[in-house]
């Protein structure tokens, strides 16, 4: 029988917590899969077809390694592949693939994996949990992946309306990698770790003004990126003065996340309209 099932986008980063922090989206990358003659891919949305249809497919690719890696063999999978989360635009199209790789090792090698593992073998081929976490756990995810270790929470977030906004082009990870410095001063160190310690608690205590004051207040990647999105001071402009708690880059970008309260996201998404060339969405949190 065909395996179904679906992963979430994810927004990484959530402002201070690079590498770290991540929120999962109602927005689904969704697999049906079987065991077939070789490895093959059926696309049912045309904007996937730039992908390999093959064993190179990101999804496939990783569930061959991941099988391997517990000294398995994948079965040859004939795969359909339906995706709402747009490419290359920072909202965890990769890491959603990945997790789906993982899913499929772990079905079709009934490799018996948890959630930690899955998330453990996410990060291995990402660097960093901010994406895998959340695709495999749905809801707020902060993690520490270092040194081979990796030790992540989770939380609900209750009472918070999301938005994306998604610019017409793409930027490359790697290129808004490249736009960090190597290195940070103490002084920027110790203030990214304060902001980050009260951050989590202004969210464990629901104070979301504060919450959202300090994740516009990164030093680690925001301003090194926001020259990179041309409607990055326009869609802030528009949503701030609508009440929305924070604006921030949906991971390496260029798409845009927006948190406010429910009853104002009809009412400024409506707002959004006048940054134009961007689609802007309400999005579910998915936990
Ligand atoms: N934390 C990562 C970044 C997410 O901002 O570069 C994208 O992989």
């Amino acid at each position: 029988p065909a395996h179904q099932f679906k992963v979430p986008a994810t927004s990484a980063n959530l402002g201070p917590g690079f590498d770290s922090m991540g929120l999962a989206l109602g927005k689904f990358l969704r697999i049906e899969a079987e065991e077939g003659e070789r490895f093959e891919v059926i696309f049912e949305d045309d904007f996937l077809e730039v992908l390999p249809a093959d064993e190179k497919n990101l999804v496939l690719d990783t569930a061959i390694r991941i099988a391997k890696k517990y000294d398995r063999t994948l079965p040859p999978l004939k795969i359909r592949m339906g995706s709402e989360i747009p490419l290359t635009h920072g909202m965890g199209s990769s890491a959603s693939a990945i997790i789906a790789g993982v899913e499929l090792a772990d079905h079709f090698c009934g490799l018996g994996l948890s959630d930690f593992d899955k998330v453990m073998c996410g990060s291995e081929f990402e660097g960093h949990p901010d994406n895998v976490g959340p695709a495999v756990t749905g809801g707020l995810f902060v993690g520490y992946y270092g040194d081979g270790s990796l030790y992540y929470h989770t939380l609900a977030l209750d009472g918070l309306a999301a938005i994306v906004s998604v610019p017409p082009y793409e930027i490359d990870t790697g290129a808004a990698r490249a736009a960090l410095p190597a290195s940070y001063s103490r002084t920027d160190a110790v203030s990214q770790n304060a902001i980050n310690n009260v951050m989590l608690l202004s969210i464990l205590n629901n104070d979301y003004p504060t919450m959202g004051a300090l994740m516009m207040s990164d030093r680690f990647h925001e301003p090194y990126r926001e020259s990179l999105i041309a409607e990055y001071e326009d869609i802030r402009r528009v949503t701030l003065s609508g009440g929305a708690y924070a604006t921030v880059i949906s991971g390496a970008g260029p798409s845009l996340l927006t948190l406010c309260r429910e009853e104002d996201v009809d009412r400024i998404v409506e707002a959004l309209g006048s940054v134009s060339g961007c689609l802007h969405e309400k999005v579910e949190i998915f936990q």
